[in-house]
């Protein structure tokens, strides 16, 4: 894309609605609401933001594609009473299983998540987790983890890969003395980051994220973003991310705070966030991998990574949350001072 268009593009952008006033629980600093991102999904996404506590609503505990007998009755606030189901790994080994079938057509409808109403809130659905982290007395870090139900992976030739239940995406803006410097964009097993400077913004401070189509993975620019299936060597062709500034969702307006300290490793809500159970959870968001065996599962070329469904992801607790850079630790992190797209910079 030209510089010409995407400079077009910010400015259509930056003509969108102004959303309603936020508010952040006492304790929270300022600027953490301030400077949050403000989130597009693609015109035509299906698979909106979902409420996180009907994620458990929705499920039940299972190992190995079994579900667990009697387990105990759970929801946000002592989920991680899941994690002392004997021979599950203290919970790794738990996959949140969906109620009904998952795989209909259409699907269940929990799984579709909340659109945003016109002033960018999700009703009745709180699908946003803001979590601060100080890391000094002058260094924040505040991650913004967004959850949707059901990731539509792509569509590779004429066949789906990469669906799964659960998707746990974030941003992650660094604060120096309560100014923004960076932001980390996740996009799928990586991401990318830029100064904060760098970025489009929306009323002029908070930055925009382009949430892709089906995938969610969260870009700094619209259009068209290559990305490969993580740790696969494709045959043919690369799969595509789409973005664009379809649907204005503000993550702010429905939200739990919460803040975790490295040193014991542990949440504590702000305001009236639920006891963070559900954080210490070890387990998995949505249901196993689907097997090969079984005739709602297709495996393009028989490769396991090519799989229409896979496993559900684990939560934000395995985000690197005490990182080093804004980037996850162990990744290169170049902080780019401008935008660029994907296919540029990698
Ligand atoms: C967006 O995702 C839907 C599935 O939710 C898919 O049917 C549609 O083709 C995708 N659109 C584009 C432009 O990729
Ligand atoms: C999971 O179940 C399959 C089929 O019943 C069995 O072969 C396999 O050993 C089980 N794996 C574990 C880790 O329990
Ligand atoms: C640490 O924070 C306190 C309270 O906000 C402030 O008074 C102090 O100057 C800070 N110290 C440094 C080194 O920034
Ligand atoms: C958190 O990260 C810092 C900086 O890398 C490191 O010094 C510290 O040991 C980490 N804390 C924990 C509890 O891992």
């Amino acid at each position: 894309m030209s510089l010409l268009t995407l400079l077009a593009t910010a400015l259509v952008v930056s003509a969108a609605p102004v959303v309603e006033k936020r508010q952040a629980p006492s304790g929270v600093p300022d600027y953490v609401v301030k400077y949050a991102p403000v989130v597009y999904l693609f015109s035509g996404e299906a698979y909106f933001p979902a409420d996180i506590g009907a994620q458990v609503t929705n499920t039940a505990p299972a190992i190995n594609r079994t579900l667990v007998q009697n387990p105990p009755a759970v929801d946000l606030s002592n989920l991680d009473q899941l994690n002392n189901i004997p021979n599950s790994a203290h919970g790794a080994n738990i996959y949140l299983t969906s109620n009904q079938d998952p795989t209909t057509s259409p699907r269940p409808q929990y799984l579709y998540g909340t659109k945003p109403d016109p002033t960018g809130k999700t009703p009745s659905a709180i699908s946003c987790a803001i979590i601060t982290v100080s890391h000094t007395n002058t260094t924040l870090d505040a991650f913004f983890f967004y959850f949707y139900a059901f990731n539509f992976g792509g569509v590779y030739f004429t066949l789906e890969v990469g669906d799964h239940i659960g998707d746990w995406e974030h941003n992650m803006v660094r604060f120096e003395n309560g100014t923004p410097s960076q932001i980390w964009y996740s996009q799928h097993s990586g991401g990318q980051a830029f100064d904060y400077a760098a970025t489009e913004k929306h009323d002029s401070v908070r930055p925009v994220t382009y949430s892709a189509n089906g995938t969610h993975a969260n870009y700094a620019t619209p259009g068209t973003h290559d990305h490969t299936i993580p740790g696969v060597n494709l045959p043919a062709g690369p799969i595509e991310d789409h973005t664009d500034a379809g649907f204005l969702w503000d993550p702010t307006l429905s939200a739990y705070f919460y803040s975790f300290d490295p040193a014991s490793s542990s949440f504590t809500p702000y305001g009236d966030a639920p006891a963070p159970g559900w954080l210490n959870f070890n387990g998995k968001w949505g249901d196993d991998k689907i097997p090969e065996s079984d005739s709602r599962q297709d495996c393009t070329f028989g490769i396991d990574a090519l799989c229409q469904y896979q496993a559900g992801p684990t939560g934000p607790k395995d985000k690197d949350l005490n990182r080093t850079n804004v980037c996850p630790d162990g990744k290169d992190c170049p902080v780019y001072p401008v935008l660029l797209p994907r296919s540029d910079v990698a």
